[in-house]
């Protein structure tokens, strides 16, 4: 049996990493993030996000989003799941597709073989999008923190409209959950479409025969 991975997506602010947390708590999974999750990903991390260059080529952008990706696969994420953990990633390959892709331009065909071969062809089971305004978002965040929340509102408006479409694209395979409201009521929210997802039965009272 292999363990699932859920991939919290959003956009800047969208408090995906909030929720990702509370999820995992409920429900004992693994969390972990990206560009991140591993002693080099966290370096990676730095290097593409704090890197205090304003020419970072789209490119080397993805291959370094890679590179993070595949060490964390081989080192956390492919271990927990074959150890049948259920993995709670924030953030995984459909970031780069809505950020490399819809908002840097690059080839979206290419970036999934790309990200197919980075991550040993894992792809999440589930997506929960948490669907915020770009800019209700970046008035979430007090100033830009990095490199890429510093990219601009019709960057970040093409990234929006990327998960938008991928969603649409794959209703089974997204959950898609307003972020708008506060820290509970969104993780109200999670909590009933995953159930729903994962098949769990509601709270719904047993028949007496099953008592
Ligand atoms: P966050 O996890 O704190 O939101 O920051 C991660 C940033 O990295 C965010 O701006 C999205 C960006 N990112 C990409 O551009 N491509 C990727 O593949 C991943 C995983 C993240």
């Amino acid at each position: 049996m292999r363990g699932r991975l859920i991939a919290f997506e959003g956009g800047e602010g969208s408090g995906k990493s909030t929720q990702a947390a509370r999820l995992a708590e409920r429900i004992g999974a693994v969390l972990t993030r990206e560009p991140g999750g591993t002693p080099l990903g966290e370096t990676l991390r730095d290097v593409v996000l704090h890197h205090r260059v304003d020419d970072f080529d789209a490119r080397a952008e993805t291959l370094v989003m890679l590179a993070a990706r595949a060490q964390h696969m081989a080192e956390v994420v492919g271990p927990a799941q074959n150890n049948n953990r259920t993995v709670i990633c924030d953030r995984f390959s459909h970031s780069t597709l809505a950020y490399q892709g819809y908002g840097r331009g690059l080839d979206l065909a290419d970036l999934r073989r790309m990200c197919s071969w980075a991550s040993r062809g894992i792809w999440p089971d589930l997506v929960v999008f948490l669907d915020v305004p770009p800019e209700l978002g970046r008035a979430r965040m007090a100033r830009p923190a990095d490199r890429l929340e510093g990219a601009g509102a019709e960057f970040h408006a093409r990234v929006h409209a990327g998960f938008v479409e991928m969603a649409r694209e794959d209703p089974k395979g997204w959950l898609v959950i307003d972020g708008t409201g506060s820290v509970d009521e969104v993780a109200a929210q999670v909590a009933e479409g995953y159930d729903r997802w994962a098949g769990v039965r509601q709270a719904t009272p047993k028949p007496p025969w099953e008592l």
